[in-house]
C-alpha cells in the first residue's frame, strides 16, 4: 500500500512522535510506501509532498513540532493559497495523481471535521486526535495534552514564590480554547487556589470571598488559574480581564501571566511520546486492515478507534462531576 500523512491544526509535543509511529508501523512493518504531506490539507492542494523513509523518522520521537509542517487550511471554506472554486474535488484528484491508497490525518476538533467530510466525499482516511486542549471526543486523552499540563504547572509552580515574597495575588491564563481541561489538570497539579473553567459559571465576590478569607487564615497570597475560555468583557483576554476584576473586588496587589505558545512548544512528555507511538502504530493498523473512516482512540488504557462521523463536530468539556472538580471542592479549591 501507499500512504500519505498529513498534520494539521495548531502544533503540538507529540505530532512528530506520531509521524514516526506511524511510519515506522507502515514502513517496517507492513511494508507500506510513506508520503509526506507538507502543512497540512494545503499540501494536497499544492501537491506538496516528499517521500518519507526510515531514515526521514530518525530523530522525531524528541523533537517538538512537526516536520511536515502544518496549517488551518479548511477545504470546505473559501480562500487559503489555493482559492479553487472545488477544493475538495482538487484534493481527492490530487491524492489519486499520487497514488495514495488512503491518507492519515492528524489533528484536532476542526481536522477530524473536515477529514469525516472527505470519507464522505470517498476519500480512505484514518485520523489520530491531536491537540492540547483535550476537548476531542470520542478519546480520553489526546497527546499534547499531558505536555502542556508539564508545562503550564511548572510554570504555576514559579507563581507560588513570587506571590508569596509580594503577598499578591497571580492570575495565570492557559490555552485550551473553548474547554478547561489544561486549567482543571494544571490548576489542581500546580495547587491553584482558585480554578475558573469555561464550563463552570463563577461570580466574582465568591471569588473575592475566598481571597480575603485566605488572607484572614494567614495566606496573604493566591494562585488564580484561568482558562483563556472563560466569560470575560468581550474586550480583554481572560487573565488580564481577571486580574483586573480581582484587584477591584478584593483590593489585594493582582498582577496576571499569560502562558500562551510555550504550551505548545518544546519535546514532549514520556506519557506522550508513548501515546503518540502507540496511537500512531494503531493507525497503521487501521490502514493495513482496511478501517477507514475511524479515529484511533484512548479509552482508559486501552488504545480504539472510533467512527469518525460520531466526532466530527463534537466538543469534549468538562463536567461538573469531574473527580479533579469534586475532590478539589472538597479540599477547598474555589471553581468560581
Ligand atoms: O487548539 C490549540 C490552541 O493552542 C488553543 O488552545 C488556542 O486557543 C489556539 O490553538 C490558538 O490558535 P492559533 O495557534 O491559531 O493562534
Amino acid at each position: 500500500m501507499r500512504i500519505g500523512i498529513l498534520t494539521a491544526g495548531g502544533d503540538c509535543p507529540g505530532i512528530n512522535a506520531t509521524i514516526r509511529g506511524v511510519c515506522k508501523a507502515a514502513i517496517l512493518h507492513y511494508g507500506m510506501e510513506v508520503v509526506g504531506i507538507h502543512s497540512g490539507f494545503q499540501g494536497l492542494l499544492t501537491n506538496d509532498v516528499e517521500e518519507l523513509t526510515g531514515r526521514s523518522l530518525s530523530g522525531l520521537l524528541h523533537l517538538g513540532g512537526t516536520v511536515l509542517g502544518t496549517s488551518r487550511e479548511k477545504p470546505f471554506r473559501r480562500g487559503g493559497v489555493v482559492d479553487d472554486a472545488d477544493k475538495p474535488g482538487l484534493i481527492l484528484r490530487n491524492v489519486a495523481q499520487l497514488g495514495l491508497d488512503c491518507v492519515v490525518v492528524i489533528g484536532g476538533g476542526g481536522t477530524q471535521k473536515t477529514a469525516a467530510k472527505l470519507a464522505a466525499l470517498g476519500l480512505k482516511v484514518v485520523t489520530v486526535p491531536k491537540t492540547i486542549d483535550n476537548d476531542i471526543w470520542g478519546t480520553d486523552f489526546s497527546f499534547g495534552f499531558d505536555s502542556a499540563v508539564t508545562i503550564a504547572t511548572e510554570a504555576i509552580d514559579r507563581l507560588h514564590t513570587t506571590a508569596s515574597s509580594h503577598r499578591r495575588v497571580m492570575v495565570i491564563e492557559v490555552m485550551g480554547h473553548k474547554a478547561g481541561w489544561i486549567a482543571l489538570y494544571s490548576g489542581m497539579a500546580g495547587g491553584g487556589d482558585i480554578i475558573l473553567l469555561p464550563e463552570l459559571p463563577y461570580d466574582i465576590h465568591r471569588i473575592g470571598e475566598s481571597i480575603l478569607s485566605r488572607l484572614k487564615r494567614g495566606k496573604p497570597y493566591s494562585i488564580v488559574v484561568v482558562a483563556e475560555g472563560i466569560r470575560t468583557d468581550g474586550r480583554k483576554r481572560a487573565g488580564e480581564f481577571m486580574a483586573q476584576e480581582i484587584e477591584y473586588e478584593t483590593g489585594i496587589e493582582t498582577r496576571e501571566t499569560v502562558l500562551g505558545y510555550v504550551q505548545r512548544g518544546g519535546s514532549p512528555t514520556a506519557f506522550d511520546r508513548n501515546l503518540s507511538t502507540r496511537m500512531g502504530g494503531h493507525a497503521a493498523e487501521l490502514v493495513a486492515t482496511g478501517q477507514f473512516g475511524r479515529m484511533v482512540a484512548l479509552h482508559g488504557d486501552a488504545i480504539t478507534s472510533v467512527p469518525l462521523d460520531e466526532v466530527a463536530g463534537r466538543l469534549k468539556l468538562v463536567t461538573p462531576d469531574h473527580d479533579l472538580v469534586v475532590q478539589g471542592r472538597r479540599m477547598g479549591v474555589c471553581f468560581g
